[in-house]
């Protein structure tokens, strides 16, 4: 997975020209029929005659995939349809206001209380369906007002979502609590020292986590096509920690060592101690959009003292880590990321209670997204279950729909779905069930 690239030179970054769909595709292998759903992939994929500026950047599309009971039923893909992409509803207005419901709505898709979103984190979330339709923008009844993380945490104790948004204009972050069915019922303020690049944060059984990292915005470097951050040598790095049952208490904050984080693989706590893992970066965008190598890393915060250890778990450079949904904010043995390799595809599998790595290379000249771990129904152990990802073979400029064997990654490939065009590399997808989100329109 290439993360510094130029789309003008990257098949595989270069944004597909057209909306197209397919039915009943060929299938290699078997689909386990107990996949019965929708694959949804988010990633920015600017319009035909905009210039590639940047890979994070363009208006969202979304890649679907309908799988039943051992068959691809369809594949389709369509642009998110935000003010902005309709009518050209300019972020910030000619009054220098922000208007949320303009925007990309590019990073990430998530299922919540029977609705499906369209996720960037500078906007409101952009209603959609499983059918790849755009709804709308959702402000929950007129209590949202602030941007919208593209990475929400749900709790599978409670079915809360727990997410965030950060703002420049003016700097700051809020914290926004959901109920399980789907009722925003509180938001709190969150102190940061600064305009902050805040992609992710973590949730625990009885905390929250967030990131108050030295990427932070950056005035001069807006409208020059790359994205406005720029690392801060003098910013500081900590995390804050806000009590899940009053989060009106100020949080209590841990200076760290300074690094970037874009990913939170999971978290817990024994609540004396918080365990966070993540994807570490050493610094970020120092000089110009620099991507060093990651690790996979530990902190351990100890509350009553005040200490962060901080401990490397794996030296292999990855990104876009993915752990069972059901052990979000429990304690966890499985992790699954895409390594960051230049010329190959490769997913990795930790075993966090072994200290173990395994991992299926797909080969040269493939290119790969986000592995996502969907969960077997039946409780057959952690690993029960696939990874479902997009696939890009450089050779044949064609992407496949990949389904692995989440218990043995190194297997390769349970079944490979051809599909009709090519999947531009993007962000986060998910897989959304049977019954989830109400019944299938049949389309
Ligand atoms: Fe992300």
């Amino acid at each position: 997975m290439r993360l510094a690239a130029d789309p003008t030179r990257d098949a595989f970054l270069v944004p597909v020209a057209a909306e197209v769909e397919a039915f009943d595709l060929p299938v290699s292998g078997a689909l386990p029929p107990e996949l019965t759903g929708w694959f949804m992939r988010n990633g920015p994929n600017p319009r035909p005659g905009t210039p590639p500026l940047h890979w994070f950047l363009g208006d969202g599309m979304l890649h679907g995939v309908r799988l039943e009971r051992g068959a691809a039923r369809w594949y389709r893909n369509r642009w998110v349809r935000t003010s902005s992409f309709v009518d050209g509803a300019p972020f910030i207005r000619p009054d220098g206001s922000v208007d949320l419901r303009a925007g990309v709505a590019n990073t990430s898709v998530l299922a919540h209380a029977g609705r499906v979103y369209a996720l960037v984190e500078s906007s409101f979330p952009y209603e959609v369906t499983t059918e790849l339709e755009t709804v709308g923008p959702c402000d929950f009844s007129g209590r949202l007002a602030t941007p919208f993380t593209a990475h929400p945490k749900l709790c599978p104790r409670t079915g809360e979502l727990h997410a965030f948004g950060y703002r420049m204009f003016p700097k700051g972050v809020t914290y926004h609590r959901f109920d399980a069915d789907g009722t925003l019922a509180q938001s709190v303020e969150v102190p940061v020292r600064g305009a902050t690049m805040m992609h992710d944060f973590a949730l625990t059984e009885r905390y929250v986590v967030f990131l108050d990292l030295p990427v932070v915005f950056d005035p001069t470097l807006a409208g020059t096509g790359a994205m406005p951050y720029r690392w801060d040598e003098h910013y500081g790095a900590r995390l804050g920690v806000l009590h899940r049952d009053d989060p009106t208490r100020a949080p209590v904050w841990f200076e760290i060592e300074p690094c970037y984080v874009f990913h939170v693989l999971n978290a817990y706590d024994d609540e004396a101690t918080i365990t966070l893992d993540v994807v570490r970066y050493p610094n970020l965008w120092r000089e110009r959009e620099d991507w060093p190598p990651t690790t996979l890393h530990r902190f351990t915060i100890d509350l009553a003292n005040g200490r962060v250890g901080e401990a490397g778990l794996d030296e292999r450079s990855v990104e876009f880590p993915r752990a069972d949904p059901r052990r979000t904010t429990m304690p966890y043995r499985f992790g699954y990321a895409a390594q960051r390799d230049e010329t190959r595809g490769v997913v990795r599998k930790y075993d966090l209670a072994r200290g173990s790595a395994n991992e299926h290379d797909f080969g040269a000249g493939r290119m790969i997204g986000e592995p996502v771990f969907v969960p077997a129904a039946d409780d057959r152990g952690e690993d029960a279950g696939w990874l479902l990802l997009f696939v890009y073979d450089a050779t044949r400029d064609a992407s496949d729909f990949v389904v692995l064997d989440a218990s043995d990654v190194a297997r390769g490939p349970l079944a490979t779905v051809a599909l009709p065009q090519r999947v531009p590399a993007g962000f986060h997808g998910s897989w959304i069930a049977e019954g989830e989100v109400g019944a299938p329109s049949g389309g």
